[in-house]
């Protein structure tokens, strides 16, 4: 049984789906499932932002064949950790949460490196390009963290 984790933003275009491509090129596949959603469904259905998928590349990942769709709460049941990229998007995954135990599997993801600061990921999306990298830092500091806690606890 893979455990499965899932990256969360508003879109589902710019953040989640770099977060996602991070993530799972630092994870055996056949242990780990990463997925992504946003909590809007503004975007459901389309691929990621054209500069997600261009810094992606820069750094020799591929995640042009994700699509966005929006987080529901079956979600909770289907994943095992919910990272979200900023505090709004923490307040919606909450908002739906039946128990304590939903709820505890939520948390932002720049908790990874810096513990309980409660610092977002800021949305790039009517930003620059040069936002979309300073995400893919943030993320992918993050993520090794994570990485490392999650086959350390889990294989
Ligand atoms: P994301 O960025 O949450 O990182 O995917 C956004 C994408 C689209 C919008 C907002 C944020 N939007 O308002 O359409």
């Amino acid at each position: 049984m893979s455990v499965k984790i899932l990256m969360v933003c508003l879109g589902n275009i710019c953040r989640s789906p770099l977060a996602e491509g991070i993530l799972a090129s630092k994870l055996p596949k056949d242990l780990f499932t990463v997925d992504s959603a946003g909590t809007g469904n503004y975007h459901v259905g389309s691929p990621p932002d054209k500069r997600s998928i261009h810094t992606a590349n820069q750094h020799g990942l591929d995640i042009s064949l994700q699509r966005a769709r929006q987080f529901s709460r079956k979600d909770f049941e289907k994943f095992d950790y919910i990272f979200v990229m900023d505090g709004s998007n923490y307040d919606n995954v909450i908002e739906l949460a039946k128990t304590e135990e939903e709820r505890k599997k939520v948390d932002l993801i720049l908790n990874q490196l810096f513990p309980n600061e409660n610092v977002d990921v800021p949305d790039p999306y009517f930003g620059l390009q040069n936002g979309f990298e300073d995400v893919y830092q943030m993320l992918d500091e993050a993520c090794e963290i994570l990485a490392k806690k999650l086959i350390e606890k889990h294989s």
